[in-house]
């Protein structure tokens, strides 16, 4: 019995110098002191058992380890409530819990731009970016677009200088990568594009998503497949799409591709301007004269390219009716996404 009680008080001291909080402590008295179940206590009912001439030291020694226990909880105790007292009274509280700062988020364009290349990457397409500064000779002439050429006005162009210019589009990611690469090839190019230009569907700077592909006998049918399930992912629904013949310098067939209009579901409303069908890219199989340029044989490779317009994707996807919403940077809007 005399062991065990020197290993209880051992084990007692090293508890009470570990108790840092009120709940702690009251622990330590349930299971050492405690009237129920206690372990000292448990220890003072078998002293009946033991043999009757050591019962009064052992009797002595466990009542004093129960005094000097007693002493040192109502010591720890009236230590705990100073720390927390000074702590109230403008002290610093060791033991509060941290404060959490609110996690930051993505912008929901750069949300939909990295799902746009992940589903392009599942398709085999490589994504590389490009310089949001650019020539003109990128922009506008490796892509069919000579000086004066009527084309250059629907770009509305910041110019930095007579040559250099804030790219109107990702396009010239176009040459700039045929340059260095022999076909077949298969890109994405997701970036910022620049434009003086803003309206509930238009705004000065917006992103877009370019796609190049090059190789023997690629068709129309091919441009068409990829785009059409590439759409079905993005807005996970099988949305009606309209190819609708158009015209750019450096694709030939070209073709905007519509997607019927989720706001009004197709009846006309200002997002859609009342045509029932929104605007979400420009497409083609690429011009011969832009293979030629670039060094590749039009005879006997051929390609399609295309340019997403990456926030008109996400208005469609969360139903949002401006385009504006998204570059005013009201934490209510944004938080959302
Ligand atoms: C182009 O920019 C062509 N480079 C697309 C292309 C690439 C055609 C490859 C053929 C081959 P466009 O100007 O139509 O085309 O713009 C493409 C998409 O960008 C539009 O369908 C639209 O979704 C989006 N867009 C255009 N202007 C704005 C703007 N100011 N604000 C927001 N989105 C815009």
């Amino acid at each position: 019995m005399e062991q065990e009680l020197s290993k209880l008080k051992q084990e007692a001291e090293e508890t009470l110098s570990q108790v840092t909080d009120a709940d702690q402590l009251e622990a330590f008295r349930v299971r050492f002191l405690g009237r129920k179940g206690g372990l000292l206590t448990g220890i003072l009912r078998q002293l009946g058992q033991v043999a009757a001439e050591d019962r009064p030291r052992l009797g002595q020694l466990a009542n004093d380890i129960k005094l000097d226990l007693e002493t040192r909880f109502d010591e720890r105790k009236t230590q705990l409530t100073e720390t927390l007292a000074n702590a109230s009274a403008g002290g610093t509280d060791y033991s509060l819990p941290g404060r959490c700062l609110p996690f930051g988020k993505l912008h929901p364009i750069t949300q939909v731009m990295e799902e746009i290349c992940s589903i392009f990457e599942g398709l085999g397409f490589a994504v590389a970016e490009g310089p949001d500064v650019e020539t003109d000779h990128y922009n506008f002439e490796a892509l069919n677009i000579p000086k004066h050429h009527p084309a250059r006005d629907m770009h509305d162009t910041f110019y930095v200088t007579d040559s250099i210019l804030l790219r109107t589009h990702t396009s010239p990611m176009q040459a700039r990568i045929m340059e260095r690469q022999d076909p077949p090839l298969r890109y994405v190019v997701p970036g910022k594009v620049y434009r003086c230009d803003s309206d509930i569907t238009h705004t000065p700077m917006f992103h877009q998503v370019e796609g190049l592909l090059v190789d023997r006998r690629v068709s129309f049918a091919d441009l068409k497949g990829v785009l059409t399930s590439f759409t079905h992912k993005i807005f996970e629904r099988e949305l009606t799409l309209r190819f609708r013949p158009s015209y750019f310098p450096f694709t030939e067939p070209s073709a905007e591709v519509d997607v019927a209009c989720v706001i009004c579901g197709g009846s006309g409303c200002r997002v859609c301007k009342q045509t029932g069908w929104l605007e979400i890219l420009g497409s083609g199989l690429i011009d011969p004269e832009v293979l030629k340029m670039v060094g590749y044989d039009p005879e006997a490779y051929s390609g399609f390219a295309f340019g997403l317009g990456v926030e008109r994707i996400a208005m469609l996807k969360y139903g949002i009716d401006d385009i504006r919403l998204y570059y005013e940077n009201d934490l209510r809007f944004l938080s959302q996404f």
